[in-house]
């Protein structure tokens, strides 16, 4: 299984030496990885024995875009992964498939990419359209040599925060129907994690999904020891 942290705009530098302390008394075979906000990419590197990952990175090289982080400046800082199309990035920062799609383009050959996709509430009747598309334009023009370095985070949206998750077997339905999907068009096996409210209380239950490789948490991956008990439980 693989474990993805998205910690948003949590911690400071300080919390996350406090965090690591804890978290690196424990050992896992599962990959663990930490996406944590741009400024801490370089302190998280320095403290943690895990990957460390960018929650976002700019759609160009190099460009004029005020309060970006370039792609390059992520792997200075240690970035082994970058989360791309994150639902709070598509909604908030008006985000769309094709900005997403030059992100992909930019970084999948230099750098493990997770892709979100998933529908929001409204969208609940349509899911896999929604899904297709989002995976469609996404990977316009990716080279296929790089599809083995670009993760699928299933993360509906109406689950994000909110404490509500899909049945297990709405996970694995959607999980099958991305899988399928993608080695029809693209003849590819693409890992399929899921992430929206998953916490230590439901992960054991998640976990029995056949075809699932892993989740993304938010809220549950913020404390040390917490995080430990939903990777072990
Ligand atoms: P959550 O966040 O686990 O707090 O729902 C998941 C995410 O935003 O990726």
């Amino acid at each position: 299984m693989i474990y993805y942290a998205n910690w948003k705009l949590n911690k400071t530098s300080k919390e996350v030496g406090e965090f690591f302390d804890v978290f690196n008394n424990f050992t896992t075979k599962d990959k663990v990885c930490f996406f944590v906000s741009s400024t801490l990419l370089d302190v998280a590197k320095g403290y943690s024995k895990y990957y460390i990952g960018a929650q976002n990175v700019c759609y160009e090289k190099f460009c004029a875009e005020t309060g970006e982080l370039s792609i390059a400046q992520a792997l200075r800082l240690g970035a082994m992964s970058v989360l791309v199309g994150h639902s709070e990035r598509r909604i908030k920062f008006a985000e769309t498939d094709e900005v997403i799609n030059k992100k992909l383009q930019l970084c999948a050959s230099k750098i493990e990419c997770v892709l979100c996709v998933g529908e929001t509430l409204s969208e609940i009747a349509q899911k896999q359209e929604v899904v297709a598309r989002q995976l469609k334009t996404a990977l316009v023009g990716i080279n296929p040599e790089f599809y083995r370095n670009i993760i699928i985070a299933y993360e509906p949206v109406w689950a994000i925060g909110s404490g509500n998750t899909p049945t297990s077997k709405e996970i694995e339905e959607t999980v099958v129907f991305i899988k399928n999907f993608l080695f029809d068009n693209y003849n590819c096996n693409f890992k399929v994690i899921y992430g929206g409210s998953v916490n230590a209380s439901n992960v054991g239950e998640f976990k029995k999904i056949v075809n699932l490789d892993g989740f993304l948490i938010g809220g549950a991956s913020l404390d040390a020891r917490g995080f430990q008990v939903l990777i072990t439980a």
